[in-house]
């Protein structure tokens, strides 16, 4: 392909992915579409911005206008779509926001794209990035495969399940080329600290406490941000048309154990006696319908296209620890300003 339009290419997996790309294909032209909301953010791509093979525009996805003006100028041959509202707390409080991004904001995208692509389909391909949180939620037992029927239960997660259906839809009627990758849980650098991992990081290093939902047994399915990338590389240019793939770590943890991990990993690298990250942890009210358990069955992408993930969950981890500890100037700007209300509110 020439030309690969990503969409939310400054957002944590988006930036990897980006990167991906831009190194990995120099004969390619990269458009990044973003909006640059609280989760945007280019100091990601600050290695790779000079690139001849790579552009940034600031556009907003809701703008269906703004988006076929982007297409109908660029003439993209493929796109990678990331862009969307990806806190599920946020979600909580402002759904609409969700509906916006990740379902409207998705059907202008697949207009735009049937409508410059029309005349011929040949060569083209509209990637739509998903997550494993579409199929709800597992028991103790079982995984999610890609014939698991929908079952959303956050805001976040419907408005990602109405996204995959149009994406299937305009598939099913319009013929347009499309693949769909339904992942779970990423960590790595750049990770944006209202989630998980990048947030008990944060706190870790400023002595604050590390805040557990519910009874901390809640289980979900780690990958590292850098396999996601490469699976998605691997979905777009090879996936079979109009099929969805899970991509997933086989790497299951409950958020406890999780966290004990980390503050284990934090307190070797810091110096810090055995314990002392884990005296923070602290045990605050649940998230509102909380998904018991993720698990993904990534069977078919390693069968088809031999995908699997290259790093351990501790490799992953530390790695990822490491990043934070050599970019406290990323963190500290990333958690001053907006960061701070949100972080009263959501854990007041
Ligand atoms: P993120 O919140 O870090 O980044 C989202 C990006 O989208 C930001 O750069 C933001 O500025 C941009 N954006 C938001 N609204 C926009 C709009 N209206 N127009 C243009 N740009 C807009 O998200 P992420 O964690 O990198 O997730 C990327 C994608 O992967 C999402 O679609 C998400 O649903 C999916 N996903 C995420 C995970 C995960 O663990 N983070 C797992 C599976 C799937
Ligand atoms: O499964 C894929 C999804 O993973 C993606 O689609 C989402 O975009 C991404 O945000 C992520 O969703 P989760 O809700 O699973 O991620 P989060 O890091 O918010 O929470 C992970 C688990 O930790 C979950 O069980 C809630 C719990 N948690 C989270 C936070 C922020 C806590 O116990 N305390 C916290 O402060």
């Amino acid at each position: 392909m020439n030309k690969i339009l990503i969409t939310g290419g400054a957002g944590f997996i988006g930036s990897h992915v980006v990167r991906e790309m831009v190194t990995k294909y120099p004969d390619t032209q990269i458009i990044n579409i973003d909006a640059l909301t609280y989760a945007g953010n280019l100091e990601n791509l600050k290695d790779i911005e000079n690139f001849n093979n790579y552009q940034f525009i600031k556009a907003d996805i809701t703008d269906a206008k703004q988006i076929l003006d982007i297409f109908h100028e660029h003439k993209p041959d493929g796109v990678i779509h990331l862009a969307a509202e990806s806190h599920v707390d946020r979600s909580i409080t402002n759904p609409l926001d969700f509906v916006m991004t990740n379902v409207i904001g998705t059907v202008n995208l697949l207009n735009a794209a049937k409508e410059i692509w029309k005349d011929n389909y040949q060569g083209k391909r509209f990637h739509h990035v998903s997550t494993d949180e579409v199929y709800g939620t597992l028991g103790e037992e079982g995984f999610f495969t890609e014939e698991t029927s929908y079952d959303p239960h956050s805001p976040y997660s419907a408005s990602k399940a109405s996204s995959d259906h149009f994406v299937r839809a305009y598939h099913d009627t319009y013929g347009l080329p499309i693949v769909i990758t339904n992942c779970s849980n990423n960590y790595g650098p750049n990770h944006f600290p209202e989630k998980l991992i990048p947030l008990c990081i944060h706190n870790v290093l400023n002595n604050k406490p590390l805040p557990i939902y519910g009874n901390g047994k809640y289980t979900r399915d780690w990958l590292f941000v850098i396999d996601h990338a490469k699976a998605i590389d691997l979905v777009f240019h090879e996936g079979k048309n109009g099929s969805s793939y899970n991509v997933g770590g086989f790497n299951e943890w409950q958020n406890i154990d999780l966290v004990r991990e980390l503050c284990k990993q934090m307190d070797e690298k810091l110096g810090n006696p055995v314990g002392t990250a884990e005296q923070l942890i602290t045990y605050v009210t649940d998230r509102p319908g909380h998904d018991l358990r993720y698990a993904i069955d990534a069977t078919k992408i390693n069968r088809e296209l031999g995908w699997k993930p290259s790093v351990t969950f501790e490799e992953g981890l530390s790695l990822t620890i490491d990043w934070f500890l050599n970019n406290s100037e990323w963190l500290n700007n990333v958690t001053s300003g907006d960061y701070q209300q949100y972080y009263q509110k959501q854990y007041k």
